[in-house]
């Protein structure tokens, strides 16, 4: 007798074009075929042609149309008013931190979840410890509770539960922590024929980051916020150590600025370099005003990224450090597509797949299929008006991503250091420093210590530090 669930995959599958899908259907067995088919039923197959379409039409933004952006610094004269603001909203627990967590840290070659990344100076606490610690900290200095909402992958989801449960939540309450596994989406061919990975799996990829939105709907995760009075949503990427996880000063200029609607926000530090690669905010001019937006750098033509300022600055030079704020009533808007919905990038991969004919898996030379993602930077556009918070690298800015030279642990480590021994030597230590200002010694303060340079003074610090000294506040 027929399967039915394999009839109904069957003939959903027939009407897109999409039955390939089930070409070894009667070969797997019966658990093979479960999984095939629970995985074909939770893909957004129907959506396929559309996204084609839209990724077809789609052009980068014209470089004559940009701008550069205008920026708020985080120490300007508003600072204090600012941060008056902030603190009332965390106090009142209406604030959220959220940490997208869903890549694969493929490119620093860590085998478990990003989180998990040993990444402190000198104890090497890993970064899920990190974030925990600032939230513990500011929940005890303001009596408040501080909901974590963590977006994961099908692909870590398990392991990322586990570490937290292992830690036991880092001492924080369990019920503050809700995980939500982000979508994925299939790899299409030119044809828009989505592809096996094997005989009982179709190929796919995570939704990018941008994929938190559909996320943190479809999860509950808004409906959760909306139960607990969480009104704004403090976002950060699981890979910088030294992030501000929930900034007092930050939310309080998204709620008071006039540079902003409340919607979402973003932080930024000056570009090191032409060359650097990260992405850049700037301003795309529009008819009903201009938008801030986020050029990648592979995007950014060289003579934008060289371009110069009268100060001599460069023009373009925010670059962009994934810390933003968002309303969860901009979020549900964006989840729910009301006149808003975040666009898909396609990008040209080799993707591994099963031939029919033979049943084998290809290993393509070159890029053979269609990767689709969206980027949570695109909501920005989406907003009235977008607060940039400028702030400084060294206090802000150490991401872990790849295994060595720029944005790896070592480089982190240095950064990290550089921003403890400012603080020691503003609580009037002696550091030892280098030709080029790099603090010479390996410190470490954890932010159950300390979160700003403010937080140490009038404690016992160390009178000097030695040159290569470790020391762990
Ligand atoms: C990103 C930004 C770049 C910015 C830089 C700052 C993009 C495309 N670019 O670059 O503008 O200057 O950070 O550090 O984002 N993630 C998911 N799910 C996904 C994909 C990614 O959760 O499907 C998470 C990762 O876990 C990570 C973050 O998003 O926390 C960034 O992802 P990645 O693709 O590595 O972007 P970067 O190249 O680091």
């Amino acid at each position: 007798m027929a399967d039915p669930r394999l009839e109904r995959a069957r003939q959903r599958l027939t009407g897109l074009g999409q039955q390939h899908l089930l070409h070894f259907a009667d070969q797997i067995g019966p658990a093979a075929l479960r999984t095939l088919l629970d995985q074909i039923e939770a893909l957004p197959l129907e959506e396929m042609p559309g996204m084609l379409a839209q990724t077809q039409s789609m052009s980068a933004p014209d470089p004559d149309t940009l701008e550069p952006v205008p920026m708020v610094p985080r120490e300007g004269t508003d600072a204090a008013a600012f941060r008056t603001e902030g603190e009332r909203l965390i106090r009142e627990g209406r604030v959220a931190a959220f940490t997208v967590a869903g890549g694969q840290g493929t490119r620093l070659g860590w085998r478990g979840p990003k989180g998990t990344y040993p990444a402190t100076v000198v104890t090497g606490k890993p970064l899920f410890r990190v974030f925990a610690e600032q939230l513990l900290a500011t929940e005890r200095r303001f009596g408040c509770r501080l909901p974590w909402y963590i977006m994961t992958s099908p692909l870590n989801d398990a392991d990322t539960r586990a570490f937290f449960k292992d830690n036991n939540w880092f001492g924080r309450q369990a019920q503050d922590h809700f995980f939500l596994p982000q979508g994925l989406v299939p790899c299409v061919d030119a044809d828009g024929r989505a592809m096996l990975a094997s005989p009982q799996e179709v190929a796919t990829n995570p939704d990018g980051h941008g994929g938190a939105i559909r996320a943190l709907d479809r999860s509950g995760a808004l409906q959760d916020m909306a139960n607990r009075g969480i009104e704004q949503i403090s976002y950060f990427q699981v890979d910088n150590p030294l992030v501000r996880c929930v900034d007092p000063v930050f939310l309080g200029a998204h709620l008071k600025s006039p540079n902003s609607s409340g919607q979402m926000s973003s932080k930024c530090v000056g570009k090191r370099n032409a060359a650097e690669k990260v992405g850049v905010l700037c301003q795309v001019r529009a008819a009903g005003g201009p938008r801030t937006t986020v050029i990648e750098y592979s995007d950014l033509p060289k003579s934008m990224a060289e371009r110069r300022g009268a100060d001599g600055e460069l023009a373009f030079g925010a670059a962009n450090i994934a810390v933003h704020v968002l309303s969860v009533a901009f979020a549900r808007q964006l989840a729910l597509g009301q006149g808003v919905s975040l666009p898909w990038h396609r990008a040209h991969k080799k993707v591994p797949h099963v031939d029919q004919a033979t049943g084998r898996t290809v290993d393509p030379d070159k890029p053979n299929a269609f990767k689709f993602e969206c980027f949570i930077f695109d909501a920005l556009a989406l907003a009235e008006r977008s607060l940039t918070m400028q702030v400084q690298r060294v206090e802000e800015f150490a991401p872990i991503k790849n295994a060595e030279g720029e944005d790896s642990p070592a480089s982190s480590h240095r950064i990290q250091s550089d921003r403890h021994g400012g603080w020691l030597e503003r609580a009037g230590a002696q550091v030892p420093r280098r030709g080029d200002g790099s603090v010479d010694a390996r410190i470490e303060i954890g932010p159950l210590a300390a979160m700003e340079a403010a937080d140490l003074q009038g404690r016992p610090v160390p009178r000097q530090v030695q040159r290569g000294q470790e020391l762990v506040i």
